[in-house]
């Protein structure tokens, strides 16, 4: 059993699509296991993304990523990291296989819906940024 982190970012609250990929990522086995909808300043999604801080896109990205209301989740089940990424796409739609949520959904590289942690490192860094122990329950599966 793994945990992993995924948004759905300001386009995708937007657009009405929060229900489309979480039933997305329940239909594929995934378990809900925390769930919020926040609205992030520039400087928490700086912190969010710091990884990516000195990428070009960086101030575009926080920019986009605290322009409106996004949710979070923690989702649990096996291989929970790899199987959200697999669900979600490529992180560009152009390249995105068939039948994932940014294939689908998205219009481009930055707009892409979706966010799901990429590593076991970095989910334990995502989740801890959003939720904390007492927030996140044991789906029991
Ligand atoms: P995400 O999976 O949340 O991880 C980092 C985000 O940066 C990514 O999705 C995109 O929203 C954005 N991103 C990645 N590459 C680029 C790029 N080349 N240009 C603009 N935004 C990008």
């Amino acid at each position: 059993m793994e945990r992993t982190l995924s948004i759905v970012k300001p386009d995708g609250v937007k657009k009405n699509l929060v229900g489309d990929v979480v039933g997305r990522f329940e239909k594929n086995g995934l378990s809900v296991a925390a769930l919020k909808m926040i609205r992030l300043s520039r400087d928490e999604a700086k912190g969010f993304y710091i990884v990516h801080k000195e990428r070009p896109f960086y101030e575009s990205l926080t920019d986009f990523m605290s322009e409106g209301p996004i949710v979070v989740m923690v989702l649990e089940g096996e291989n929970a990291i790899s199987k959200v990424r697999g669900i979600m796409g490529a992180t560009n739609p152009k390249e995105a296989a068939q039948g994932t949520i940014r294939a689908d959904l998205a219009s481009d590289i930055e707009r892409n819906i979706v966010h799901g942690s990429d590593s076991p490192e970095s989910a334990k860094y995502e989740i801890g940024y959003f939720f904390s122990s007492l927030e996140i329950v044991n789906s029991g599966k």
